[in-house]
């Protein structure tokens, strides 16, 4: 039995426990933090139910009405923690540039001199929970382990939802296999049996996401929220992976896969990368429209893609996830039926409104019932009215409210969802937030130049989240806050990887550019989206299939008007020309925003991206 006991606090350590790494950090660890008791947990039913109930007596939870939503919960949050951190949010290489100047960034002895402290007794009165964790299908060649200790029951609960979680990771990593250590406190210690005053416990000021790449550890304060919290995801599945992938060969991506299945039974894959609140769920889960029989779309993930070469050249993908974290608010019958038919049980909701009937409710969801609610309790506890929304403008949902399901709830889910050997890549697509310039979709003529669209990908802002409205934040690859290293070596990373591919003979995938989100000059979206936009990924299929022949743009490659399926759609020649038409003063001016985002990212930017800006410039002026 290996069961330490430090400083008379019983690590309780499981017999089945074998790994001296681990078990040694776990007491180190616990002896920083000085918790009340530690929790090793197993993933098991029983023990996601006791730990529910555990949060539903200490408020944390709400119960909600089983006859309308079974087996689910609500949680609120402390109003100042609501969203990831990108402020606090560190990469702590050794060396300042391999952070690369889109990334904060400490040198880690002063990171460990600044954390330590704060780490010092963080989880006193509190229960250590060591959550083990698998991102990706246990024992995948591509999968890699985690062991989180958390402070904080909801985040288990939330981790057993999004991860394969449970004790058959501890045989993963028997006894010298590997684990990313994560350690994770709420920064809110009861000292001298102090008891919590709040159900949300976090720290209202202090609040550190921190990365050590280099030694792969990931300290995390302050925060209960989603990514903050959540380790595996962002922290371990993006920050921490996308190093390991440039060390290792293999790709780590802000990215979706899907399905997608014509109606003669054959089947492509799809990795598709758009930044944060641009509708990955959605696309990831899309009903094909009317005019479209036989035609399946599948979900592999909705949020991030491990894409591994393999020796015969192909890009073996998987979802290191097991569940979504995603927004609730906008999500309703039209945008996401797929989705809201996984909502219908076994959910955590965390900062949407409460129905007088104990169900949920978020902006949006009105679309379906034609109707709002005459009376909500809002996220944050208070009365809500049609009437109070009215005048005071209040949402009854926080607009980043969410919902933490498992994958099995989700009707589309792809059969191949879970294999350990992924399924094989054969298209990229990169879609920003433009209501001008960047056209509906363009194919891009070789490997470098789809590199190119994704370095210079950009969202136009929304003045709630960064400042000002309207400018656009570029956000290379939708990697913007989540790459673990120096943006410039990551598109050299990519490049790399394509090159080798090559070398060894293969044919590399297709990249695509997409923009969904072109307005008319009434400001108006043209592009229904949605649904809709299987009239877009048909025609990269047929492009791969080689039956569409496209045009030839100064940006790449496009469909001509009759080369969508506009089944169902009346959707005319002109309205196509608004979302696909090339501006050329436009295009000289976003040109130029590529010249200034180039050069803030100036330090170990690859050659062929700048010869690709100029032969774009190039044809642009022959235009
Ligand atoms: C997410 C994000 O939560 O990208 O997936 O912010
Ligand atoms: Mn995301």
């Amino acid at each position: 039995m290996n069961s330490p006991v430090m400083q008379g606090l019983n690590l309780n350590t499981p017999t089945y426990v074998k790994n001296p790494k681990l078990i040694a950090w776990v007491a180190e660890m616990a002896a920083l933090c000085k918790p009340a008791n530690v929790y090793w947990c197993d993933g098991s039913e029983e023990e996601y139910d006791r730990l529910c109930q555990q949060l539903v007596d200490s408020g944390t939870f709400k119960k909600l009405n089983p006859a309308k939503r079974p087996g689910s919960f609500l949680a609120c949050s402390d109003p100042s923690d609501v969203a990831r951190v990108e402020d606090r949010t560190y990469i702590c290489s050794e060396k300042k540039e391999n952070a690369g100047p889109t990334n904060n960034w400490m040198a880690p002895a002063d990171m460990r001199k600044t954390l330590n402290p704060l780490f010092d007794g963080c989880m006193q009165g509190r229960t250590m929970y060591v959550v083990p964790f698998s991102m990706g299908p246990l024992g995948s060649h591509i999968a890699h382990v985690g062991i989180e200790l958390t402070d904080s029951a909801y985040v288990a609960v939330n981790q057993k939802l999004m991860t394969r979680m449970g004790k058959a990771v501890f045989d993963v990593i028997g006894t010298d296999g590997e684990f990313v250590p994560c350690l994770h406190t709420v920064g809110a210690p009861l000292v001298n049996g102090a008891k919590d005053t709040t159900s949300w416990p976090c720290n209202p000021t202090v609040k550190y996401i921190v990365h050590y790449p280099e030694t792969r550890e990931i300290w995390s304060y302050g925060s209960g929220y989603g990514g903050n919290a959540l380790l595996g995801k962002k922290c371990l599945a993006l920050r921490i992976a996308s190093s390991m992938g440039r060390e290792q060969g293999w790709l780590a991506e802000h990215m979706l896969i899907l399905g997608v299945t014509n109606p003669q039974g054959k089947k492509y894959h799809v990795a598709a990368a758009f930044p944060s609140a641009c509708g990955k769920t959605n696309f990831s889960m899309l009903v094909p429209p009317e005019g479209f029989n036989g035609w399946k779309v599948t979900t592999i993930g909705d949020d991030i893609a491990w894409i591994k070469p393999q020796a015969n050249g192909k890009m073996m993908a998987i979802n290191p996830e097991a569940g979504y974290f995603g927004v609730a608010p906008g999500t309703n019958h039209h945008t996401n039926p797929n989705c809201m038919a996984s909502l219908d049980k076994n959910v955590i909701f965390t900062n949407v409104a409460l129905t007088d009937d104990g169900d949920v409710w978020w902006e949006g969801i009105e679309k379906d019932t034609g109707k709002l609610p005459d009376h909500l309790i809002d996220w944050q506890g208070k009365d809500w009215t049609p009437q109070i929304a009215k005048d005071t403008g209040a949402k009854a949902a926080h607009p980043n409210a969410r919902f933490t399901v498992a994958a099995t709830n989700n009707p589309a889910l792809d059969p191949a969802w879970d294999d350990a050997a992924g399924v094989s890549i054969d298209a990229f697509i990169f879609g920003g937030r433009r209501s001008t310039t960047v056209p509906l979709v363009t194919e891009a003529r070789n490997w470098t130049e789809g590199v190119y669209m994704a370095a210079t990908m950009g969202s136009e802002t929304t003045a709630a989240a960064f400042g000002a409205q309207g400018v656009v934040r570029r956000d290379p690859f939708a990697m913007l806050p989540f790459c673990g290293y120096n943006m410039s070596d990551y598109f050299q990373h990519w490049l790399d990887v394509g090159a080798k591919i090559q070398a060894g003979g293969h044919k590399l995938p297709s990249i695509y550019c997409v923009n969904w989100f072109r307005k008319d000059e009434a400001g108006k979206f043209v592009w229904p989206g949605y649904g809709d936009n299987m009239r877009v990924l048909k025609w990269m299929i047929d492009r791969l299939e080689g039956q569409a022949q496209g045009q030839e743009s100064m940006f790449g490659v496009t469909p001509t008007y009759g080369e969508l399926n506009w089944t169902g759609l009346n959707f005319t020649a002109d309205q196509f020309k608004t979302v696909t038409s090339i501006d050329k003063a436009a295009w000289q001016q976003e040109l130029q925003l590529h010249t200034t985002h180039f050069e803030q990212l100036a330090y170990n930017m690859p050659k062929a991206l700048l010869d690709t800006k100029a032969a774009l410039e190039q044809r642009l002026a022959a235009i």
